[in-house]
This record gives structure tokens, sequence and C-alpha cells, in this order.
């Protein structure tokens, strides 16, 4: 299947299985098989979720996958202490970080407004609080395009960003906002499923 801009559109509702994969059922995974991850599957990973909406069409996040031995030890050495073993096991990681840079493509993101790229470039804070919850929003894009391609996804918070950022992005213009792993699930995968909050203590209406 190719996806372009010219893919026709009709809104549907997403069978239950399919809701099963992306929500209801997906959990996030602790522990991995040896079963490996191809580039493939981790291009297609981002070929789903590029399509997902960010404001002004920005498209803050950028992706680093990491598949290598090397590389795995390159960033497990800034993972907490918590996240290091299940990030060794993971046939494949990605390093999700914002450019702080993003406004340098908005002339070909966002042609109907050019002068949006001065507008970012001249004002720090509106660049970084809209950079950052764009790919922060991507971010999640990313976790259920793991799961859409038949993988599961262990996203982790637990990390020293600069240590991390120093060793994969040392010029600076990348910082890194979350580390998912991704692959099969392994043995006892999941933690004891948590809660959610009720409809009342989550919906408002007006
Ligand atoms: C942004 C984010 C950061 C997280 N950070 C960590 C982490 O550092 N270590 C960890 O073990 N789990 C981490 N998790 C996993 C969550 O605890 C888990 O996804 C949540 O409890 C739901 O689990 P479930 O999908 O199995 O229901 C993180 C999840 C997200 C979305």
């Amino acid at each position: 299947m190719s996806l372009d801009a010219a893919t026709p559109f009709t809104a549907q509702q997403l069978d239950e299985a399919g809701r099963e994969l992306l929500f209801t059922a997906a959990r996030t995974a602790n522990s991995f098989s040896n079963e490996p991850v191809t580039d493939d599957e981790l291009t297609a990973i981002w070929k789903l979720a590029k399509w997902a909406p960010t404001a002004a069409n920005t498209n803050p996040l950028r992706v680093l996958f990491v598949r290598t031995e090397e590389g795995k030890a390159r960033l497990v050495e800034h993972m907490a202490d918590g996240n290091k073993a299940k990030t060794e096991a993971a046939p494949a990681v990605a390093v999700l970080a914002v450019d702080t840079e993003f406004y340098k493509h908005i002339p070909n993101l966002f042609p109907i407004r050019p002068e949006m790229k001065d507008y970012f470039e001249s004002d720090e804070a509106a660049a970084s609080s809209t950079s950052r919850f764009n790919a922060a929003l991507q971010a999640g894009y990313v976790i259920l395009a793991i799961r859409a391609q038949g993988l599961v996804a262990g996203p982790m918070a637990g990390f020293d960003a600069d240590g991390i950022d120093g060793e994969f992005f040392a010029d600076g213009r990348f910082k890194t906002i979350l580390v998912v792993n991704i692959g099969h699930p392994g043995e006892n995968p999941w933690f004891d499923r948590l809660p959610r909050l009720s409809d009342e203590d989550a919906l408002s209406w007006a």
C-alpha cells in the first residue's frame, strides 16, 4: 500500500480488532524476545506516524533508531537504572527528539504562511513551547504506529536527556524527549494493568 498526499479519505469507524490493537488490549512492554525488528519495519512506523497532525504542519519530531550493539551500549549508559535491562533487551530503540530549529522547514511544510518561519526564529519561547508540545503529540502517534505495525512499544521518560543529547546530537539542535523500546514481547512482558480514570473524573460537558 502506498500513501501520499493524494490518497482519498473517507472517515469510518475502526473495527473492534483495530481498536484492541491500538488502544483497549494493547500493553506497554517491559521485556523483549530475541526476534529481530527490521529497518523496513522501523521505516514503516515512521511512514504511518508522520501523517498524523501537528500545529501549522510543523512536524518538529525527529527519530533516531538505535539497533546496533554499539549504538545500544552508548544509549543504555544514559538510561535510568530501572530502564537499562529492558533497553538492552529490545531489538530496536527509538530516541524521539525535538528539532529546536524546526521552523527552518516551515516554507516547505506550511507554504501558505512561510513568514511563520521568521516568527518562530525571532521568538524562542514560542518556538520552544510549540515544538515541544507538537513533538510530544508526535511521540504519541509513534507509539500507536508501533502497535499498528504489529510490534510492542515500551516508552520511557527515565533517562539523562543531556547525556543522550551529548552522545547522539552533539551539535545541540535536537533535544531528546522520549525513548521507546520496540520489539516483540519477551517473558512476563506486562506489568499489572493499572486503572484509568472514570468517565466522571475525566469528562465534563458544556
Ligand atoms: C511518556 C511515558 C514515559 C514513561 N516512562 C517510563 C519509564 O521511564 N520507565 C518505565 O518502566 N515505564 C515508563 N512508562 C510506561 C508507563 O508506566 C505505562 O505505559 C503505563 O503504565 C500504561 O501501561 P499499559 O500500557 O501496560 O497499560 C512511560 C510511559 C509513557 C507514555
